[in-house]
């Protein structure tokens, strides 16, 4: 059972644990999400690109920050669980043209370089197949000078891992820290901030010019 939420934690699949994980998203992840788009500081004509989007909570909170600008939200996710769950719930706001999802892997980003005024991640870096070559491509795609925002809770994480229910991802925000400095990223920082009652850790990082 342990091995079957782990591995639909990194990948949600249509099995009973990948609707039990998606549910858990969505009860106990809102804040990290809303907290990561409230990090952003996205401006109504900002190109934004959330990785890893799951069930798209964080997608609401964006698409409200560009309804009234030119602004377009990208979101990509290896799981077409994930995928379909966000298709469904956002089918709104996805009808305004103005959130498009695509079914791709931080590794392999189908934009051209230099698109994002802002990217974003929640939960997500832990399950990067290789943590360089997922970081170089987020250097990428973000314009010069624009922050990058990863938040989660590192005390819950810790917990989760502690009950075996991170068989396939590595939590260690250190790990994460190092590469984006080693590719691209500088002014790498990870705080934790108050957020609606509650604590949220973020690692934030600007791309070098
Ligand atoms: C733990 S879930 C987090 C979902 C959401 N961000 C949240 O906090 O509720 C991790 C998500 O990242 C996606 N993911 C895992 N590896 C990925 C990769 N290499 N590229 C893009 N997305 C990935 C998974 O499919 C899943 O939807």
């Amino acid at each position: 059972m342990r091995y079957l939420i782990s591995r639909n934690l990194k990948e949600p699949n249509n099995g009973i644990a990948g609707f039990l994980v998606s549910k858990f998203f969505v009860k106990k992840n809102s804040i990290i999400e809303t907290a990561a788009v409230h990090l952003c500081n996205i401006e109504p004509d900002y190109q934004v690109l959330e990785v890893g989007f799951g069930p798209g909570i964080g997608f609401k909170e964006a698409f409200n920050k560009v309804s009234k600008g030119p602004g377009t939200v990208h979101g990509i996710d290896i799981s077409q669980k994930s995928f379909n769950l966000a298709n469904k719930n956002l089918k709104q706001e996805i009808g305004t043209g103005k959130i498009k999802l695509h079914l791709a892997s931080v590794t392999e980003i189908s934009y051209d370089s230099c698109t994002f005024d802002s990217i974003f991640h929640c939960n997500c870096y832990y399950f990067w197949p290789n943590m360089d070559d997922a970081v170089a491509e987020l250097h990428r795609v973000i314009k010069p000078g624009k922050s990058m925002v990863a938040t989660l809770s590192l005390p819950r994480m810790k917990l989760i891992k502690k009950f075996g229910f991170m068989q396939h991802g590595n939590i260690d925000p250190e790990r994460y820290m190092t590469s984006l400095e080693k590719n691209g990223f500088y002014d790498v920082v990870m705080k934790t901030i108050p957020f609606e009652d509650k604590k949220v850790d973020a690692i934030i990082a600007k791309a070098r010019k």
